[in-house]
C-alpha cells in the first residue's frame, strides 16, 4: 500500500504529479479543517513555513512519520515535540542559498541607492528632469559590513558583498556584548543570517540600534522576529540609520502601516528564494525527503533534532 502523504500548497504540480504521486497517495489540503481531517491517517506531511507544525496539529495526526518543511528555516516546527512522537523532520538547505544572498544583494543595492524613491518619483510623474541634488544615496564601495551567523546564506552573502567592494567581518555567537556592540558601531551595512530561535529572537533590539553609525544600512533576510520591529520603525524615522531592507516580518504577512510609510527602508514580500531554479529544487528536496524518511533511508537534508531551534 502507497503511503499517504498530506500536502498543504500544491507546490510544483510537475514535482508532484512526477515525484510524489507514483509513490503516495497525496491529498491537498487547503485548510486547517482539511489539514485536521487528512492528518488522521497520513504518514507523511509537507508544509511551508507558514504552517505551525506544533503539539496541536500533531495530536490530530497518529500515524504521522515523516514531516517534510519546503524551507530551510524550521521555526515553525515544534522538533522537540516531533522527536518525543518519534517524527522526522527534513527541510529545503543548500538550494536556495544563492538565491536569498542574491535578494540580499537586490535589497542592499536598492537601499543604498535609494531606488523605490526613484521608482515611485517616476510612476507617480513626477519626475521632471535631471538634477545635481536629486535621491542621493551611499556608494557602497570599500564600505564595511557586518554578518550575524557565518552559515550558508551568510557566507554566500559575504561572497557577493566582497564582489563590490564591501570590506566584510563577522558577529557569531562567540562574542561578547561588549564586542558585539563594538563591531554594531563600525557596521555600515548590517546583514542578518541567523535562524529565528528562542536566543535570536529580537537579537536587534533598541540598544544594539542605537550603537549603529548614521550611514548603516540594515538588512533582513531571515526571520521578523529576529528584529524588534517597533524599534527599527522608530530608528528609521528618526534617521538615526540611513535605511534599511526587509523581506520579512515580524508579524508577517501583516506589515504595520508606520513601515510602509517610511521612504527609507525596502520593502519585498518573503521572496528569498523565490526563483523558478529554486523553487523547483526545493519541491524536489520536499518530496525526496518524506519519501525517503517514510522508506526507512537517511535523507541528506534530515533536520538532527537540536534543543536551541524554538
Ligand atoms: P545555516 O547554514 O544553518 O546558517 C545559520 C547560521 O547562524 C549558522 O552558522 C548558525 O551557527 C548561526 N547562528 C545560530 N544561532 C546563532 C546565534 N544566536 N548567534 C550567532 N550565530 C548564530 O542556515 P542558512 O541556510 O544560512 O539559513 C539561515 C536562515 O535564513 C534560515 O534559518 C531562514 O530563517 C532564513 N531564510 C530566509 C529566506 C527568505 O526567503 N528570506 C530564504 C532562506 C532562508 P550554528 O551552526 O553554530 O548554530
Ligand atoms: C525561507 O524563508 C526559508 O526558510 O526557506
Ligand atoms: C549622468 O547621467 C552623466 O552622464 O553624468
Amino acid at each position: 500500500m502507497k503511503p499517504h502523504v498530506v500536502i498543504t500548497h500544491p507546490i510544483h504540480s510537475e514535482v508532484i504529479e512526477n515525484e510524489l504521486k507514483p509513490h503516495a497517495r497525496v491529498t491537498l489540503a487547503r485548510n486547517r479543517i482539511e489539514l485536521l481531517s487528512a492528518l488522521r491517517d497520513a504518514d507523511g506531511l509537507i508544509t511551508l513555513l507558514s504552517d505551525p507544525v506544533n503539539e496541536e496539529i500533531l495530536s490530530k495526526a497518529p500515524r504521522l512519520k515523516a514531516v517534510a518543511n519546503y524551507a530551510v528555516g524550521i521555526n515553525n516546527i515544534d522538533l522537540e515535540a516531533c522527536r518525543k512522537r518519534g517524527i522526522r523532520v527534513t527541510n529545503t538547505p543548500k538550494v536556495l542559498t544563492r538565491a536569498t544572498a542574491e535578494l540580499n544583494l537586490a535589497l542592499l543595492l536598492a537601499a543604498a541607492r535609494r531606488v523605490p524613491e526613484g521608482e515611485t518619483l517616476c510612476r507617480s510623474g513626477q519626475f521632471k528632469g535631471w538634477a545635481p541634488d536629486m535621491l542621493l544615496g551611499l556608494e557602497l564601495k570599500g564600505r564595511r559590513a557586518v554578518l550575524v551567523g557565518k552559515g550558508r546564506i551568510g557566507q554566500e552573502t559575504a561572497r557577493l558583498f566582497q564582489g563590490i567592494g564591501l570590506k566584510v567581518s563577522w558577529i557569531t555567537r562567540k562574542d561578547t556584548e561588549k564586542t558585539v556592540r563594538k563591531k554594531l558601531a563600525g557596521a555600515q551595512v548590517l546583514s542578518l543570517h541567523v535562524p529565528l530561535t528562542p536566543e535570536t529572537r529580537h537579537w536587534l533590539n533598541a540598544e544594539r540600534l542605537s550603537c549603529l553609525p548614521r550611514d548603516s544600512i540594515v538588512l533582513n533576510t531571515t526571520r521578523g522576529p529576529v528584529v524588534d520591529e517597533k524599534a527599527l520603525i522608530e530608528c528609521l524615522r528618526a534617521r538615526r540609520i540611513f535605511a534599511a531592507g526587509l523581506d520579512v516580518f515580524e508579524n508577517e504577512p501583516h506589515i504595520p502601516p508606520a513601515l510602509r510609510e517610511l521612504p527609507n527602508v525596502v520593502l519585498l514580500p518573503h521572496l528569498g528564494s523565490a526563483t523558478e531554479e529554486t523553487r523547483r529544487a526545493m519541491a524536489r528536496l520536499a518530496v525526496s525527503g518524506v519519501l525517503g524518511l517514510l522508506g526507512g533511508k537517511r535523507p541528506w537534508n534530515e533536520v538532527k533534532s537540536k534543543a536551541s531551534h524554538g
